[in-house]
């Protein structure tokens, strides 16, 4: 790249691309390059991007292996160790100029895995579910009363489509199964839409087996009319009676299907909020649930919340703030917490 393209410059690329980078590596890297860069030189777009980069620094070093242990070299990677610099390689081995000995490029497979490893365990900027896949319900269900009315409630979608939206910033491939909603899909996310709480629970197991984590942030109906009306019920007498039925719970099937993704739920209460959430928690066989209180002016079709977020062996209170910053919030304790389950399976399957 050439740090003196007037166009990109205008809008300082270099800075851009310093911030973009979740990792940085140079491969192979000369040991003018490591010289220049042990002492803070910004001459080209190179150098001057690694010094306007807070993102880990991996250097796959390829020189003649005289170059290599050359004191002004080696001292040059001491003072780049110092801050951090993670070296991949050199080698042993043949080298370009026909000489034997180190200074080789490890090879680029090895240095390819050695980055991915070293990504999942780095701090700073990662996107820390890349490579997961997130289900999410979101919004309100219709249960059919007859062709033109039906049974729902207040929900508007937009805890739900935050949540989304923060997955997706996390890096995770997010499926988002939405009731009826007025709102704009999440830029790259994958949204299906489905009506009554038998189409959202047939669109959810469709994808279960891809997911490994659920969030149930749909307000599902508990109760469906047992017979739907062919023709519009017409008015009558001066009361009527509808008769309910129970519909299949979604979030509590999820938890125990087969293939369990870390399963989080919703509580959405106007009373007792800590005692009914930790009663869903248990009866739903929950990883993790995310109890609202609900009712005036609360959480329902509003543009704020507050959380408060229990699983087996802690709880964590989110106070009132705008739902997408509550969901980034949420978003983080359940990657920590999806994390260690994670770690303990793998554990367990070491241990067999
Ligand atoms: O959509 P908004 O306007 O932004 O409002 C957000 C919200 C208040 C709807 C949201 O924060 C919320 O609380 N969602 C869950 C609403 C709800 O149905 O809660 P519940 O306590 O009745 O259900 C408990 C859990 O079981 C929820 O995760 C729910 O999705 C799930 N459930 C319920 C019934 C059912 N048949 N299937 C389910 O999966």
């Amino acid at each position: 790249g050439d740090l003196w393209d007037t166009e990109a410059e205008a809008a300082m690329g270099h800075i851009e691309l310093a911030r973009w980078a979740d990792q940085i590596l140079i491969a192979p890297a000369t040991a003018s390059f490591i010289a220049r860069l042990a002492h803070g030189m910004a001459d080209d777009l190179l150098t001057t991007l690694c010094l306007a980069s807070d993102a880990p620094l991996n250097i796959a070093p390829a020189m003649n292996r005289l170059m290599w242990v050359n004191a002004a070299t080696q001292d040059n990677i001491r003072v780049l160790t110092e801050r951090d610099v993670n070296w991949i390689g050199p080698a042993d081995g043949g080298q370009a100029c026909g000489e034997t000995g180190p200074g080789r490029m490890i090879e680029p497979e090895i240095i390819a895995r050695a980055i991915m490893s070293d990504a999942s365990a780095a701090k700073g900027p990662i996107k820390e579910l890349r490579g997961n896949t997130v289900m999410i319900t979101a919004g309100p269900t219709r249960e059919a009363i007859d062709p033109v009315r039906f049974i729902s409630n207040r929900s508007s979608g937009k805890m739900g489509y935050a949540i989304a939206r923060a997955a997706r910033a996390a890096g995770a491939n997010v499926i988002l199964v939405s009731g009826p909603v007025s709102l704009a899909t999440p830029t790259g996310v994958q949204r299906i839409d489905v009506e009554t709480a038998a189409e959202m629970l047939e669109a959810v197991n469709l994808h279960l087996a891809d997911s490994d984590i659920f969030i149930g942030a749909a307000a599902v109906a508990d109760y469906a009319p047992a017979n739907v009306a062919g023709q519009k019920i017409k008015k009558s007498g001066d009361s009527m009676y509808l008769e309910m039925r129970k519909v299949p719970d979604i979030l509590a099937r999820v938890a125990a299907s087969d293939h369990r993704p870390f399963t989080v739920g919703f509580a959405a209460e106007t009373e007792n909020l800590e005692e009914n959430a930790l009663a869903k928690l248990k009866q739903k066989n929950l990883d993790m649930i995310a109890a609202n209180r609900v009712g005036e002016g609360l959480a329902f079709d509003q543009d704020t919340n507050a959380l408060a977020v229990y699983w087996n062996d802690g709880r964590r209170l989110l106070p009132p703030a705008d739902k997408l910053n509550l969901a980034s919030e949420l978003i983080a304790l359940i990657t920590e917490q999806f994390g260690k389950t994670i770690l303990r399976q793998f554990t367990e399957e070491c241990k067999k």
